[in-house]
């Protein structure tokens, strides 16, 4: 099995950097693109809360603006004890650049929880070739 260790690395030290003064909860995320590069991204809250940005989402910015366009592997860190799945908005966001097949792993503090794929957490989804005519 393979031990997601650049993943995990770059979604710890993201998750580190959150900002989430109001809930206090602090996401990490590590989107691996095409080229093999891995981008990171944390949440950032704001004081009118419906304008915070998931970790997910800042990740995905970061790999646009690095020059990739598909996204081949996903990780999101967070601590507690459940596990933290990228949210309803997140998992279509994912959906635009990935396709169902890709690993999403989920981790704590302490490393890899469980993987599942983006199908699974949206399935029969929409996306861009639904747009094709
Ligand atoms: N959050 C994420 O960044 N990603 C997830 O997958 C779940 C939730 C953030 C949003 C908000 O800043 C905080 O966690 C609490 O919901």
């Amino acid at each position: 099995m393979p031990d997601h260790k650049d993943m995990l690395a770059v979604a710890r030290d993201m998750m580190g950097k959150a900002y989430a003064p109001y809930s206090h909860f602090h996401v990490g995320a590590a989107l691996r693109g095409e080229s093999g590069t891995i981008y990171g991204g944390c949440n950032v809250e704001n004081a009118a809360y419906p304008q915070g940005v998931c970790a997910e989402a800042s990740a995905i910015s970061a790999l646009i603006g690095g020059g990739d366009r598909r996204i081949t592997e996903v990780l999101v860190m967070a601590h507690g004890d459940g596990l933290v799945t990228p949210c309803g908005g997140c998992r279509q966001k994912l959906r635009e650049f990935a396709a169902d097949d890709v690993q999403i792993h989920i981790a704590g503090p302490e490393g890899h929880r469980r993987s599942v794929t983006l199908g699974e957490l949206l399935p029969l989804s929409f996306g861009p070739e639904n747009l094709k005519p």
